[in-house]
């Protein structure tokens, strides 16, 4: 977002860096000139670094695709630079209450003490002569192998004769997230991304090739090794890699303990899991561990490879931020049985055991935010599921509304730039209007930045609206949206905030912010209406209003559908032209130009809709030509998936859309926690939409509920497929953990453990929400292992014999697919409250409710939309429907429900 790199400036300027680096020469410290060690297992092939014995290289037996950035070894050789292999520690003597020494292999390297190696061990060293300070402690490292992975053994010995508390304990892990200076083919072909599960014992980090494909690989906990948090290491930042950059996010550690960070830096912080230290006697000996597997099936495999290790392995349905009052289910899968399980905060969360391994979890009624899930097995192993526990779906929508058009909602018309009437962003820790912010379009209603707040409010009213927030929405759109931030051409402005203090002597500029950066547009800058991805959100605004006039007609007082329709249509066609720049890439929430076009066809519009048609194939046409379709305005990026699906589908370009699934599957995870769980890899935006500002893996940040677009379609296309619904309802349902009790929704979370806080700034946080809107419903799956279930309702029945009943209790109620029969079913009004369909007759059947509050709607159309082309439902019940808008019209009832009848006609 928002940064004007493109990959070609990338590499130049990375190229320079690089050349200059090599001109100053890169330290060896590690000991490169002394060669590798090669060890081999059954399932991997791995070197290590013959004088500091740390992991180079490792790529699955029989493969050539290398996990580790080995190609960069010698730009990763300094002191400070971390390695698999390598240890931190903190310690003290016992009872001192004093402060903690630091242990650091990395620190200071010096080659290690090379030992003869015992049962099953491939390498071994002393560390001593590179942990110069760790006085008692006595550290050997061992590269095992484990029924043929490799493992990674530490055995920690108290030398001393006083008992020493072990305070932290930690493994860096270093994997192939280093783009820098690498062409966008190279990067896919050799890069990939982790992401860890901090479960305790049944905790691990998951890594995969950064395309999607090829085996992927597990480090799951060698005996008594819980992961009980993970920690964003801090290392020197070379050019020539560019550490902690949009190239190159940085690394992290698997933290077996974390007390004597939890009491220092982290202090006032709630962590994931409890933090603790060890105790260790004079002479007595510790050993922990970690054990790499490869999943040879890729990404889908992971569970099945964590489970082989013999590490327990929990699933959850629909994942695991869920409403309260609304049962989940939870499976798990471990080698003992569950001894007990306990909520924390105590009883926020009410299990029922529905058979051996699966259980119901339904958050108290009363409860909200982050809650924990301990599993208690009887070999003594824990593992924490965590859960976020938001209000029912529709309240959370609710106070999402009357937050944004309230507290939110700016109406000084005083004001010079034209900013009033409008939903602004927000700072939640100020309790305030964001009205200025040195990145100008943060107050300037533009960017994803700018427009997160008005976006959310505008979507919110396509799936909820309200009488008095459409009245708001109504009086922004002809006030400011369509006089100013577009131009009468329908072109949209970077941003209508911006830093001119002699242009306008009268506005106080704050003297607080440094106004000298690039980011403080002037006036020129800031009405220039260059860029595509702006257009998107305006385009969605218009769009969203649309569907109220349509469905809800006596809402709206200012302007007519056609009109709304008509805007969002030419918004997109003026996008289009060659003086908008991005255009020819995949634009985040652009499958809202999707749904224009079926708007329009349904409306009979069809010169629009065919000159939408002809915009659009164009553009899959170049992408379906490109290796690597996925440009941004960013050197890597996970906003351009999106709309390459979306097209890529829709003409029927196969391969790219494939592989574009793919692409999104390796940036996207699933672990059951809350936060990782369907969240979509971004890590730089905090710099451009968050109040808190540096590189950091971000907690649903946009990319959960736009990349979640993706996965469902491609899962309604194909429900055996069900990893990707698990997936993508995780990123899909991120979107709702981000509103907080009062209705605010923050940009992002901050996922450091020193932080664990949603940011202050509403920022970006809107196309992340329309992502929710476009994609969210009720979706009904037969899973290999675990059966029928349900994501975003509660399922009785099983669908076999008689029917299956499923009561909706997503954000979505507008949009229901039945997967065994491959039918998707949408209404434009009220809500669906609940369905049941039969599997033998292939039947659907829905009852239509009113939304909760007002407005009432007279009727709701309905599209039914089948994966077997073939196959067309009519609806038999009730006789009052009539055909409108390619569905079918019908009529609600002003108080109690319509039940209606689909047959395959
Ligand atoms: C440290 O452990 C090694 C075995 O790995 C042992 O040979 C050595 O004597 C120990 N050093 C001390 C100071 O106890
Ligand atoms: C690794 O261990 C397995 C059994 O656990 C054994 O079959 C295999 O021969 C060992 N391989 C090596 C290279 O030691
Ligand atoms: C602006 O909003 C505030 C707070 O909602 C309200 O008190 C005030 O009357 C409004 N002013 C105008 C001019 O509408």
């Amino acid at each position: 977002m928002l940064f004007y790199w493109n990959q070609d400036i990338v590499l130049c300027v990375f190229a320079f860096a690089t050349l200059l680096s090599s001109v100053v020469g890169q330290s060896d410290n590690l000991g490169l000139k002394n060669g590798y060690i090669t060890i081999t297992t059954a399932n991997f092939k791995a070197q290590i670094v013959r004088d500091a014995q740390v992991l180079a290289s490792l790529s699955p037996a029989g493969g050539t695709f290398d996990f580790l950035p080995f190609d960069l070894i010698s730009a990763r050789a300094g002191n400070g630079q971390y390695h698999w292999g390598d240890i931190t520690f903190r310690y003290r003597e016992e009872g001192s209450g004093g402060a903690w020494t630091d242990g650091n292999s990395a620190a200071a390297r010096k080659p290690v003490t090379s030992l003869k190696t015992g049962t099953g061990a491939l390498a071994a060293s002393n560390l001593a002569p590179t942990l110069p300070t760790t006085g008692p402690l006595n550290v050997t490292r061992e590269w095992l192998n484990v029924s043929g992975d490799l493992g990674l053994r530490f055995t920690i010995e108290n030398s001393g004769d006083s008992p020493i508390e072990i305070g932290s304990l930690g493994f860096p892990a270093e994997f192939n997230s280093i783009f820098t200076n690498r062409a966008a083919a190279d990067t896919q072909r050799l890069c990939s991304l982790s992401d860890p599960y901090v479960g305790m014992h049944a905790g691990y980090i998951r890594a995969n090739p950064v395309r999607g494909t090829g085996a992927a690989l597990v480090v799951t906990p060698l005996g008594d090794t819980p992961l009980e948090a993970y920690r964003n290491l801090a290392e020197p930042s070379y050019a020539a890699t560019g550490y902690g950059s949009q190239t190159f996010e940085g690394f992290y550690e698997w933290q077996v303990l974390s007390r004597a960070w939890a009491e220092n830096e982290w202090a006032g912080v709630k962590p994931w899991n409890t933090p603790s230290s060890r105790t260790l006697q004079p002479g007595q000996t510790l050993q922990f561990g970690v054990r790499f597997s490869v999943a040879p099936g890729g990404v889908r495999d992971i569970d099945e490879a964590v489970r082989k290790t013999g590490t327990p392995v929990a699933f959850g349905v629909p994942g695991y931020i869920i409403p309260r009052g609304s049962p989940s289910q939870l499976f798990l899968q471990a080698d003992s049985d569950v001894a007990s399980m306990t909520s924390e905060p105590v009883a926020s969360l009410a299990v029922a055991e529905l058979s051996e391994t699966s259980y119901s979890i339904t958050p108290a009624s009363t409860f909200w935010g982050r809650a924990k899930l301990t599993v208690n097995y009887a070999d003594g192993k824990i593992q924490t599921i965590h859960y976020y526990v938001t209000k029912p779906a529709a309240d959370t929508l609710g106070d999402l509304g009357r937050f944004l058009t309230t507290e939110q909602w700016y109406n000084d018309t005083s004001d010079p730039f034209g900013r009033a009437p409008s939903v602004m962003s927000y700072d939640y820790e100020a309790r305030s209007i964001v009205t200025q912010d040195p990145r100008v379009w943060i107050a300037g209603l533009s960017d994803e930045g700018g427009v997160g707040a008005y976006l959310a409010a505008t979507a919110k009213q396509a799936i909820q609206p309200d009488a008095e927030e459409v009245t708001k929405l109504e009086a922004f759109i002809d006030q400011v949206l369509w006089p100013t931030i577009q131009t009468d051409d329908f072109a949209v402005r970077k941003s209508i905030f911006y830093y001119d203090p002699s242009g306008l002597p009268q506005y106080s500029y704050s003297s607080a912010i440094d106004w000298t950066s690039w980011t403080s547009w002037n006036e020129d800058s800031a009405y220039a209406i260059d860029r595509a991805y702006d257009y998107v959100h305006v385009a969605a605004a218009y769009w969203s209003l649309y569907r109220v006039a349509r469905a809800y007609p006596s809402l709206v007082k200012t302007h007519n559908w056609e009109w709304y329709l008509n805007q969002a249509y030419r918004t997109v066609i003026r996008g289009m032209q060659d003086d908008v720049g991005y255009n020819r890439l995949g634009l985040m929430g652009e499958t809202v130009f999707g749904e224009i076009l079926a708007d329009l066809t349904r409306e009979g519009l069809t010169s629009a809709a065919s000159a939408l048609t002809t915009s659009m194939r164009s553009r899959a046409t170049q992408w379906d030509s490109e290796e690597v379709p996925y440009g941004s305005e960013m050197a890597w990026d996970s906003t351009g998936q999106e709309g390459v699906y979306y097209w890529a589908k829709y003409f029927g370009f196969a391969n790219t859309a494939t592989k574009t699934v793919n692409s999104v599957l390796g940036y996207m995870p699933t672990v059951p926690h809350w936060g990782w769980n369907g969240n979509a890899r971004r890590y730089w935006d905090n710099i451009y939409g968050g109040k808190l500002k540096r590189i950091e893996r971000q907690i649903h940040h946009y990319g959960s509920g736009l990349n979640a677009l993706v996965l469902l379609s491609a899962f309604r296309s194909d429900p055996t497929d069900t990893y990707l619904l698990h997936v993508g309802y995780g990123g899909a349902s991120g979107p709702l953990s981000n509103i907080n009790e009062a209705g605010f929704a923050s940009a992002s979370f901050h996922s450091w453990p020193g932080t664990l806080k949603w940011d202050g700034y509403s920022g970006d946080y809107g196309p992340g929400f329309l992502g929710l809107v476009l994609g969210s419903g009720t979706y009904v799956a037969r899973h290999p292992t675990f059966g029928l279930l349900a994501y975003g309702g509660t399922l009785s029945g099983t669908g076999d014999g008689g029917a299956a009943v499923v009561r909706t209790t997503g954000p979505v109620s507008r949009r229901i697919f039945v997967g065994p029969l491959g039918v998707t079913v949408t209404v434009d009004a009220g809500s669906v409250r609940s369905f049941s369909y039969e599997e033998a007759r292939g039947s659907v059947s829905l009852t239509l409710a009113q939304l909760p509050g007002p407005p009432k709607a007279a009727a709701a159309v309905l599209w039914v939309e089948t994966n077997n082309a073939a196959v067309k439902y009519r609806v038999s019940t009730p006789s009052g429907a009539t055909s409108e808008r390619l569905g079918w019209r019908i009529p609600l009832a002003a108080n109690g429900d319509v039940v209606v009848e689909l047959t395959k006609s």
